[in-house]
């Protein structure tokens, strides 16, 4: 599939999450075959007030390409300017974020929030297009309330004003992550457009990835919480493009292994105390599985070097 003239090859895009799809989390999920990333959503007044921690969240290195960065917001004209400013940092394409359903986001009329005015979205894709020469994409959801279906609708106004793609996790902004993702309203959405739909919610496994292509017609899938502490996910539901993709469950050395790797290029990233307290969650994601996974997680939490993680895994692993 094309997002404007980049072409993608078949497989997974990683979901954009907030605070888990910093650059290092991305060249992770690339090295296990990812073929589109995003940043997590980043605010757009943030961008034009040079807010220091929400640049942090615009940097990338070439080994993520291709990579879009995705906005949040309300007002048009500040989301074309941030859209502005990110074309000049290099990304590949923007994807503007209609879906969040977090109230921090939503109280603020953003987001999932969005949805209750069409218009609105309207104007925030028009000035976005008018803005950048890059491809613009949206992500979004089924609509804001339950029987308030949207989406068609919206991937039409989208099409028209000359976005390139609409990503749909079909739930709605009040239900979070309650219920089952909707395939029918993907099936709909793909059906009144001809711009790729990419299918996105609930996707774990192979079989998963192909109950959406074959439930929707969509034309890629974007896969966010199955790949937490589980990177080897893309691999596998790789196995639906690819019959000869050489998945091999991982043991404990593996998990491991990469936890070490993340860890060390996090605190690279970020230093020993801030790159630790942001691998908290991702440790207690790859250890899940584990027998006795209660104790190793309460040693894990409460080291505070890279030298002491070390020294912890190291005999588990050699
Ligand atoms: C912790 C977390 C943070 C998220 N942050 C974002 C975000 O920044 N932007 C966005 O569009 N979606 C965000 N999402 C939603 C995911 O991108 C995705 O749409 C959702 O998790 C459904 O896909 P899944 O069932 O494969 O997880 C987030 C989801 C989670 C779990």
């Amino acid at each position: 599939m094309y997002i404007g003239n980049i072409c993608i090859d078949n497989g997974v895009f990683l979901a954009p999450m907030a605070g888990i799809t910093d650059s290092v989390f991305r060249k992770i999920a690339k090295q296990y075959g990812c073929v589109v990333v995003y940043t997590e959503m980043v605010s757009s007044r943030g961008i034009l007030n040079m807010q220091k921690r929400t640049l942090e969240l615009l940097e990338f290195t070439d080994a993520e390409r291709p990579i879009g960065a995705q906005i949040f917001g309300t007002e048009p004209d500040v989301m074309g300017e941030s859209a502005r400013y990110i074309e000049q940092l290099g990304f590949d394409f923007i994807d503007i974020n209609m879906g969040c359903p977090a109230p921090k986001i939503t109280k603020r009329g953003a987001g999932a929030y969005l949805l209750n005015d069409l218009k609105k979205c309207e104007s925030i894709f028009k000035e976005i297009v008018k803005s950048t020469s890059l491809p613009v994409t949206v992500k979004t959801r089924a609509g804001w309330k339950r029987n308030s279906t949207v989406a068609p609708e919206l991937a039409k106004i989208a099409e028209n004003c000359g976005l390139a793609a609409f990503t749909l996790h079909p739930r709605y902004g009040v239900d979070s992550f309650k219920n089952t993702a909707d395939l029918e309203i993907i099936r709909e959405t793909q059906d009144k457009v001809s711009i790729p739909v990419i299918g996105n919610g609930d996707i774990a496994s192979e079989e998963d990835a192909k109950t959406m292509f074959e439930k929707t017609k969509c034309k890629a899938i974007m896969v966010g919480r199955a790949i937490l502490g589980n990177p080897w996910k893309i691999k596998q539901i790789h196995g639906y493009f690819d019959k000869t993709c050489d998945y091999i469950a991982p043991g404990k050395k593996e998990i491991l292994t990469i936890l070490l790797q993340h860890t060390k290029m996090t605190i690279g990233k970020y230093g020993e105390k801030r790159g630790l307290k942001k691998m908290r969650k991702h440790f207690v994601w790859y250890i899940k599985s584990f027998p006795h996974a209660k104790k190793l997680k309460m040693e894990l939490l409460r080291i505070d070097s890279y030298d002491e993680i070390v020294e912890l895994i190291n005999p588990m692993i050699v």
